[in-house]
């Protein structure tokens, strides 16, 4: 392993798509940080993948806890002192066939307060570190639910409307960036996960390659733009 390899973090690391994002960050030679809420399924992630004589370490995160995201800034720090990729990929699918205003609004809370605050609060404590160097990558994994189009149509509201606002954020993160730290986001697809099930077309495997190069782009790379498969989509 280069010494000087890059460090990536990625949330919600533990399974799903972040966790493959975890192993193929670490086979493409990056030092990479498996962050997870629950300690034990964090600890469990990261060692497995170290058997395989991958460079993963793991943080505790909770993206749901700005605490919790304030330490986990700190412990990245002190641990390696940069960082240069960031993929806010954790999120919530609460609702299926609810209408928005006849579902308890606690499910539209709770899915704004992972899917858009907690990227928008683990982006305000970890870009100081991205700062400091002049380079960053920070990948949102989004969802084609939030595109504009998406609204004129009923159900899913609450992810929907995350996952609008995430796009948002990227977009407006992307115009108030200085030096090499671009910000970009990504819908993977129909993914069999937990949160996909398992009829989605889609491995976590073909998803982290969809979303992967966003990490290794140059000095003239997008920036403020969202891509399915690499190719550019409307928000
Ligand atoms: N699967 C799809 O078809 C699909 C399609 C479009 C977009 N996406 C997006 O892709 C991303 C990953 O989805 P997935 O399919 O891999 O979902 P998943 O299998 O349900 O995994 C979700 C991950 O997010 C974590 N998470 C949730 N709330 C968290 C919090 N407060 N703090 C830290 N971690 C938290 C979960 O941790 P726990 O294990 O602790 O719950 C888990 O690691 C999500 O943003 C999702 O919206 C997925």
């Amino acid at each position: 392993m280069s010494k000087d390899s890059k460090v990536a973090l990625v949330t919600g690391g533990n399974r799903g798509i972040g966790y493959e994002l975890v192993k193929q960050l670490a086979l493409n030679d990056f030092k990479v940080i498996l962050t997870s809420r629950d300690p034990d399924m964090g600890h469990e992630a990261a060692q497995k993948l170290k058997e395989s004589n991958l460079d993963v370490s793991f943080v505790e995160l909770d993206i749901g806890n700005q605490e919790s995201i304030r330490q986990g800034a700190i412990a990245v720090s002190d641990r390696y002192g940069r960082l240069d990729v960031l993929i806010n990929n954790a999120g919530v699918y609460l609702d299926e066939n609810d209408k928005l205003l006849n579902m308890e609004p606690s499910v539209l809370e709770k899915t704004m307060a992972t899917n858009f605050f907690g990227a928008y609060h683990v982006i305000r404590s970890f870009i100081p570190l991205m700062e400091q160097q002049g380079y960053g990558r920070i990948i949102n994994v989004s969802s084609e639910y939030g595109a504009m189009s998406e609204m004129s149509s009923p159900g899913v509201g609450a992810y929907k409307l995350s996952k609008l606002t995430l796009n948002g954020l990227t977009q407006l993160v992307a115009a108030e960036m200085n030096g090499d730290i671009k910000i970009n986001a990504v819908d993977p697809g129909w993914v069999s996960t937990d949160m996909g099930g398992p009829s989605a077309p889609r491995t976590p495997k073909q998803a982290a390659r969809s979303i992967l190069w966003l990490a290794t782009i140059g000095p003239e790379g997008p920036n403020g733009e969202f891509f399915r498969d690499g190719k550019r989509i409307d928000w």
